[in-house]
């Protein structure tokens, strides 16, 4: 099964508008044109318009958030719902990251709830499961990601899941220069294709995307994204450089 590779850079809370308009053409420039893998810039909400209008219309890169509300609109105060980014020309949005989980309580059902109403408004959500350091070494990392996976993946229409990309982000290896080594990760990604077929079925999980997050560099990201169930990478700090953001991408698809 041929799965184009995606790769997403998310910023996270770093980078103003202001300096996103000199990092955005920057990733452009040293990209080129490139069709090889899919590519995905997240930048703060703040930024997205200055990004949309960095990279044009038309453009090979698309655009992400890194979050929404559940709720279509209303009262809640300090929130972004789907519609929003839409119009603002976010074609993806990152769901259920380990530090939404950890700081600000986000449950399976809840990024559940986000990914359906994602795809109801033709965002394509990029859910992220992944076990803690803690949970590792207790033995429990399949029972977690088994968990987070169906939890919040549960009940998408068939149709749906073209447009799901799910990211493994060992919370141990992000930010913190430690990766999973390849077999490691590839292990994880084999369960979670398994999983997902368990409960979708095969035809599903031989085309669903599954992104390897979790200090993903220029220098490791070929061994990673060679495996069989790698099939792209969620980058954060190496993403806030256009040159190694860059060099990932041509690496990944060396
Ligand atoms: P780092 O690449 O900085 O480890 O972050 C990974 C991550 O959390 C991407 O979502």
């Amino acid at each position: 099964m041929l799965r184009k590779k995606i790769i997403a850079g998310n910023w996270k809370m770093n980078k103003t508008a202001t300096e996103t308009k000199v990092l955005v053409p920057e990733i452009k420039d040293r990209l080129g044109k490139f069709d090889q893998a899919e590519v995905v810039i997240c930048p703060p909400f703040t930024a997205l318009q200055a990004a949309q209008e960095a990279l044009g219309a038309h453009s090979d890169i698309a655009l992400g958030a890194q979050n929404l509300h559940q709720a279509a609109g209303g009262a809640y105060t300090g929130e972004i719902s789907a519609a929003m980014l839409r119009d603002l020309f976010c074609r993806f949005v990152i769901l259920g990251h380990s530090e939404r989980r950890q700081y600000c309580a986000e449950t399976d059902a809840l990024v559940n709830e986000k990914a359906r109403v994602a795809l109801k408004a033709s965002l394509r959500p990029i859910i992220c499961v992944g076990e803690t350091l803690a949970e590792r070494e207790a033995g429990h990392m399949a029972q977690v990601v088994t968990r987070q996976t169906q939890g919040s993946c549960a009940g998408f229409a068939e149709d749906d899941w073209n447009n799901v990309v799910i990211a493994y982000e060992p919370v141990w290896a992000i930010g913190t220069g430690k990766t999973a080594t390849p077999a490691q990760a590839q292990e994880v990604h084999a369960l979670i294709r398994a999983t997902v077929s368990g409960f979708a079925g095969k035809t599903v999980a031989d085309k669903l995307r599954i992104q390897y997050g979790g200090s993903v560099k220029p220098d490791n990201a070929q061994e990673l994204l060679n495996q069989p169930d790698i099939d792209g990478a969620l980058v954060g700090g190496a993403s806030l450089d256009a040159a190694s953001f860059v060099a990932i991408i041509k690496n990944a698809c060396a």
